[in-house]
């Protein structure tokens, strides 16, 4: 019998918590307080400071099972093993165990826990690049567990992890170190020459999938582009749970497991097509997907718009509608909302959801956007049709006029053979000021904003000016969300009174003579419910351990947080609040710098 994702996650919380390992909760699928990312992506997100050096309050040896959405795959959707919505299995050594032992634990758990066959399991171990030597400790071990040596391969930049990517890509102040993969071969998979000549583990064809990945964070970029060795060697470790759950039960098609076929059989019903028929299979992967991370983000307080995180998910549901006009010939909003309900919420019930709360909120926002993408969707495919030769500029048009997403488009010329303009179309997004920066900016690509000592400061002025809201417009306000860079800070809050001038003057005057009396910043760990006692605030849509980090400003603001920051708000300088406004019914936004 196949096994549960239930099933897998206990096993896993039981192998972390027999090497003494302590549950940390994930962080939302949108996160709060990092500049460098519009969705989390990896459950080493929340660590980054950890990594960098400072203390955790839980210790130094964790593990989460962390709901991750990588935009940047959304076009690879499609086949049997890609997705943008995924959970990482993750577990950390902050500067405690290191390599032999990540090692061992993760081959003793595949293959005594899970029982995969050795001989199906492959692993890639780091080359060296230029200035960083071959990782032959880590080769060494494989070889002492058993490995032959035609299971291990090596690889240069590929074996290296950072959330920048390669070495060259990574900005100063990031994380990063040479890594571990691990592979299981579907020898069922014949393998497919147009990925090559040869199959090998990091060949794209599908005959090996990576089922975990173990990154050993030992270095730090420099602003200059040479490596330093962090403070602590760490390790970071994630292994994707739909793709080991296909591993363990064999079937290289991981919308088989059931993290999926509730879904599947839902738009099975839905549509009245069958999984089963090849000429259904990828576009019902691609509703599959996309209804499920649409469900993911919505849950995570976004909605549809031109901007940002709201942009990616009217994509993924126009995507999703597109897939479903080709499969049934129409458009049914009501539909769609089916499949979040029945096929999303039913799979994740009590893990991720309470499905009775979360139906009508998320079912609505669904149907919603469906209806108003299903006014244009019939005349936009008409005018597709007429269209010869498209340039990044008509594909623009297609979207202003008709709410096409570029990727739609993308696909409907791609079957007359054409390609379109991606630079011409974001210049023309950036044109008419719709889509913020992250657009045409590394965003997209999951780049990442700097570590400088100007994006510490707004860091800390945020925490300023979330006390200073609180203070004018009274303790009813929440934070939404907050978004740092190191050219201005962005911070997002619930109020049932529209903040006037004057208000937003006197929260300006508040934080300035806050920074004037050069607070000192610090932290403090605690357990949570004496940091609630204290008052420290907290962000809503986040689960806390039970120790907590709390930063304390002077006694000004308490809040709880992972750092880093400034240590004295004179480091600060002046802050200006130069834009405020109103983003949805009782939310505001505040730009400053
Ligand atoms: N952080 C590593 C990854 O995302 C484990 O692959």
């Amino acid at each position: 019998m196949a096994m549960t994702h239930f099933k897998l996650r206990e096993l896993f919380m039981k192998y972390c918590l027999s090497h003494d390992h302590k549950e940390i909760p994930p962080i939302p699928l949108v996160p709060k307080d990092d500049p460098t990312t519009l969705f989390t992506g990896s459950g080493m997100q929340q660590l980054v400071p950890y990594l960098l050096g400072e203390p955790h309050p839980l210790g130094k040896k964790l593990y989460n099972i962390q709901p991750c959405f990588r935009s940047q795959d959304i076009e690879e959707i499609g086949d049997n093993r890609h997705t943008t919505f995924f959970e990482m299995m993750g577990n950390w050594s902050l500067g405690t165990y290191f390599k032999k032992e990540q090692i061992t634990w993760f081959w003793e758990f595949l293959t005594d826990i899970l029982k995969l066959p050795k001989e199906k399991l492959y692993v890639a171990v780091f080359a060296g690049i230029k200035n960083i030597g071959a990782d032959e400790e880590t080769y060494e071990t494989w070889k002492k567990l058993g490995l032959k040596e035609n299971h291990i391969f090596r690889y240069g930049p590929e074996s290296w992890w950072s959330r920048a990517g390669v070495p060259e890509n990574m900005p100063p102040g990031e994380p990063g170190g040479p890594d571990s993969e691990v592979f299981y071969e579907f020898t069922q998979v014949e393998h497919n020459p147009t990925y090559g000549e040869k199959c090998h583990p990091n060949c794209d064809c599908g005959r090996f999938l990576e089922i975990g990945n173990s990154v050993f964070m030992q270095f730090k970029k420099n602003t200059d582009g040479s490596f330093s060795e962090l403070p602590e060697k760490n390790v970071d470790f994630g292994g994707g749970l739909e793709r080991i759950l296909a591993a363990v039960n064999n079937d290289p098609d991981i919308f088989k497991t059931d993290l999926y076929a509730t879904i599947i059989t839902s738009i099975e019903q839905s549509s009245s097509k069958k999984y089963t028929d090849l000429e259904n299979k990828s576009q019902i992967r691609v509703i599959a997907d996309h209804i499920k991370a649409s469900v993911f983000i919505i849950k995570n307080g976004v909605y549809p718009s031109n901007k940002e995180q709201g942009y990616f998910l009217r994509r993924l549901l126009r995507r999703a509608a597109v897939k479903m006009h080709k499969l049934t010939g129409k458009l049914n909003a009501k539909e769609l909302g089916l499949i979040a309900d029945q096929g999303v919420l039913v799979t994740y019930d009590k893990v991720h959801f309470d499905r009775e709360q979360d139906k009508k909120l998320i079912t609505n926002v669904i149907v919603e956007e469906i209806n108003r993408f299903s006014k244009s969707i019939d005349r936009g495919l008409k005018e597709i049709q007429k269209i010869q030769t498209i340039d990044g500029k008509q594909a623009f048009d297609i979207y202003q006029s008709y709410g096409f997403p570029l990727e739609i488009t993308e696909e409907l010329f791609r079957e007359k053979g054409q390609t379109v303009d991606k630079k011409q179309f974001y210049a023309e997004f950036q044109k008419h000021k719709d889509l913020s920066r992250t657009a045409s900016s590394g965003k997209f690509k999951g780049g990442l904003a700097d570590n400088s000592a100007q994006t510490l400061n707004y860091h800390t002025a945020t925490h300023l000016l979330h006390q200073a809201l609180y203070d004018v417009l009274g303790s009813e306000i929440r934070q939404e969300g907050s978004n740092i860079t190191g050219e201005r800070l962005r911070f997002d809050f619930y109020s049932t009174q529209k903040p006037s001038p004057e208000q937003i003057a006197k929260a300006q005057d508040t934080i300035n003579s806050k920074i004037q009396e050069a607070l000192p910043v610090e932290f403090k760990i605690l357990p949570k419910a004496e940091a609630e006692k204290l008052g420290a605030k907290s962000f809503f849509r986040e689960k806390y351990p039970d120790m907590v980090k709390v930063y304390f400003i002077g006694n000004y603001s308490k809040e709880f947080c992972g750092g880093p920051h400034v240590k004295n708000t004179k480091e600060i300088g002046k802050i200006t609040i130069f834009k405020n406004e109103k983003i949805g019914s009782n939310l505001y936004r505040i730009y400053a710098k």
